[in-house]
């Protein structure tokens, strides 16, 4: 069969442009939307009666044939098709014959594809919000067993106050949170219909644009047609999102590297999760948080490549925009694959707790605190820092740490110290100390974590 296109041509196109223009290698992920928005398409066609009910009828039935020889992998996906939507539109017609030529009336490649990347990605957006609740569930599920584990919160990389590891893991529960409700945010404006926009000036035809977006399920529609062509910003902010969550991400596997290394020593990722060395015996390695952290290269790049193609582009549709797909694509498949293995490894996930204490127990962590006693015994806060700067000094100089200091040596610094100092140093104090909203005091964070779990109840 010859091209859908070819009536105005006298030669064939040629064989490497044909394969340079072809889209059909990796649209062919879109046959479910281009079918499920053709099926809308022809059913309002009749209803405004543009065409013969016979006809909308027999064009359905062969669409829903055409569909399960796709899903059934007997559907030949060829490049002399071009792209998806023909290759559908030319087995619709090879299947019920002429009469399959009548669907595309009223209707354009260009709104035609818009739609269907507004039907992939609203699927994505809903699957991705789960995927991220499941994780957070598996946050919240470690951070309920380690409301009492201590260890060192870090600024500079350098020890600067003892936390609990459920206020940490609690951190990332919010960033997700954050990565969810831009989600939600986008979906409005993704879930706005193209269809109906043709080419780029609309249609002569008098077709029902609210009534299809109705049977698609879309909330609203496009309020201008040049617009609905060429509008490319909500992959644009899809792949926005999915940079700042890979961003999120990013950040919690270099912290899981390194709590795994023994220098850290505060985690064991299970075995089902890390790999070996071909040579070392010794070595296990986080793989899969390492591969994560490397992956976010990938979905910084899909969002910048996208940005560029649709830099300076002008109004409407320019075949510049075939190019907004496999990037898409690829960034679908990066924060599946991350956002799959990432909630199990984070529930199989060992928490070291003594070596955290361990850690908090030989740091200077604490070290605020003194000062905050002393301020509240009347001292400036500016003349406390002071002394306690000293008091670590000499600490430091004499190997010792603060709850290691006798009466004599604390009052050589301040008359204000008094025996209190010992209990006020003790990890669970200096942590129950911040007893802010938001705080890593344990009842603020047990606050935490029920109102995320109810919070994760409404998503
Ligand atoms: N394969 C094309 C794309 O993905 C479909 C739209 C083609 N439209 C056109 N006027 N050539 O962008």
């Amino acid at each position: 069969m010859s091209k859908l296109w070819g009536g105005r041509f006298t030669k064939k196109t040629d064989q490497l442009v044909e394969e340079y223009t072809a889209s059909i290698t990796f649209d062919k992920e879109l046959a479910e939307e281009d079918i499920q928005g053709s099926l809308a398409h022809v059913t309002m066609l009749g209803k405004c009666g543009i065409l013969p009910q016979d006809d909308v009828d027999t064009i359905k039935e062969g669409l829903h044939r055409v569909l399960n020889r796709i899903r059934r992998g007997e559907h030949e996906f060829i490049v002399a098709d071009e792209d998806i939507h023909m290759s559908i539109e030319k087995a619709l017609i090879e299947d019920i014959g002429p009469v399959g030529g009548k669907l595309h009336t009223g209707r354009s490649r260009n709104d035609q594809v818009a739609t269907d990347m507004h039907l992939y990605l609203r699927k994505r957006v809903v699957e991705f919000v789960g995927l991220l609740a499941k994780l957070q569930s598996a946050l919240i599920g470690q951070a309920k067993q380690h409301t009492d584990t201590i260890l060192p919160g870090y600024t500079h990389l350098q020890r600067a106050q003892p936390i609990l590891f459920a206020h940490h893991l609690m951190a990332y529960v919010s960033m997700f949170q954050r990565d969810i409700e831009r989600l939600q945010d986008s979906y409005k404006r993704i879930n706005t219909l193209p269809l109906g926009a043709g080419a780029l000036a609309g249609t002569t035809f008098p077709i029902d644009r609210h009534f299809v977006a109705e049977q698609l399920g879309f909330e609203r529609v496009y309020t201008n047609s040049l617009d609905a062509v060429s509008d490319r910003d909500f992959i644009i902010e899809f792949l926005s999102h999915a940079s700042i969550l890979m961003m999120h991400l990013s950040r919690f596997s270099e912290e899981l590297i390194l709590w795994s290394s023994t220098e850290f020593g505060f985690i064991e990722l299970d075995d089902a999760f890390c790999t070996g060395s071909s040579i070392m015996p010794q070595k296990k390695n986080p793989d899969v948080p390492e591969l994560v952290r490397g992956k976010t290269g990938r979905v910084y790049g899909n969002l910048m490549g996208l940005l560029t193609v649709l830099k300076s582009l002008p109004l409407a549709y320019n075949k510049d925009m075939q190019e907004d797909k496999e990037g898409m694509f690829d960034t679908v498949r990066t924060l599946q694959g991350a956002l799959q293995l990432f909630a199990p490894m984070i529930e199989t996930m060992k928490v070291n707790v003594g070596r955290m204490r361990q850690a908090v127990n030989t740091d200077f962590s604490n070290a605020t605190d003194i000062a905050d006693y002393l301020a509240n015994k009347g001292m400036p806060f500016r003349q406390a820092h002071e002394v306690i700067g000293k008091i670590v000094l000499y600490s430091i100089q004499n190997n010792k740490f603060l709850l290691d200091l006798t009466m004599e040596e604390f009052t050589q610094f301040s008359k204000l110290f008094e025996e209190d100092i010992y209990e006020v140093l003790q990890p669970e104090s200096v942590v129950n100390a911040r007893n802010v909203f938001g705080g890593t005091a344990k009842n603020q964070v047990l606050d935490a974590i029920a109102a995320a779990e109810a919070e994760i109840g409404r998503t």
